[in-house]
């Protein structure tokens, strides 16, 4: 890690830094950007941050919290925000499986899941982001019609999240037949894609609530 990244680590990110409440109580996401957004994107492992920067960037009234447990990814997106003074960002530089619990019901309007590790062995499959629970929290804390989006290049694990979505009753799945337009690459699929790799693009869209 450089120096300055090393910097932004200590200064910047104490500032951005999303801290889960006390137990038993809910986080309000809208509450943590100022002003208040309408709507609260999530991204769960964001790498170097490309896609998080150019979304806050192109989404100005959305307020964005990033999930990233890897130090020089967070380097690399405290850098991205502060070269290009952007403002509706918030980091939570931790398991992203800590932070979903203390979201509140249909609090967040989009989540993106870009290049999962991919654990494809078999007996790491328990270990893959896509799973019964983490999904049902995704299906919890996502609003009506909010959309997951989801990439891989790696097949086994493609399969595995198109049976697991297409399972559930709370998602519905559509394959792209390639990364739509308001959809900013990343650094691992670019690199992916320079190693021939074929990327899968999934949008699940969240089924409204039944009316009670
Ligand atoms: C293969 S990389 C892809 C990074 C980025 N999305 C991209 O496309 O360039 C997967 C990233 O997810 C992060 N990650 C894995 N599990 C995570 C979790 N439970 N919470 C937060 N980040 C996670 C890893 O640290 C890693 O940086």
């Amino acid at each position: 890690m450089r120096a300055g990244q090393r910097d932004l680590l200590l200064g910047l990110l104490p500032r951005l830094t999303v801290a889960l409440p006390p137990e038993g109580q809910a986080l309000d996401p809208a509450a943590l950007f100022d002003p208040r957004p309408r709507s609260v994107w999530l991204e769960i492992g964001f790498g170097a941050g490309e896609h998080t920067a150019a979304q806050a960037k192109a989404n100005p009234q959305v307020g964005l919290i990033g999930c990233e447990v890897f130090a020089n990814g967070l380097g690399g997106l405290l850098t991205l925000i502060e070269a290009e003074a952007i403002a509706n960002i918030r980091i939570f530089p931790e398991d992203a499986r800590r932070l979903l619990p203390c979201l509140p019901e249909a609090s967040i309007d989009g989540a993106f899941l870009l290049f999962p590790d991919p654990w494809p062995k078999k007996r790491h499959a328990r270990r893959r982001f896509i799973g019964p629970d983490n999904l049902a929290q995704l299906a919890r804390i996502l609003a009506d019609g909010a959309p997951l989006r989801l990439a891989s290049d790696h097949p086994v694990y493609v399969d595995w999240a198109i049976r697991h979505l297409a399972a559930s009753p709370d998602f519905t799945l559509t394959r792209h037949p390639d990364r739509p337009v308001d959809w900013p690459p990343t650094r691992y699929e670019s690199k992916a894609r320079q190693a021939g790799a074929a990327c899968a693009y999934l949008t699940a869209l969240r089924r409204p609530r039944p009316k009670v």
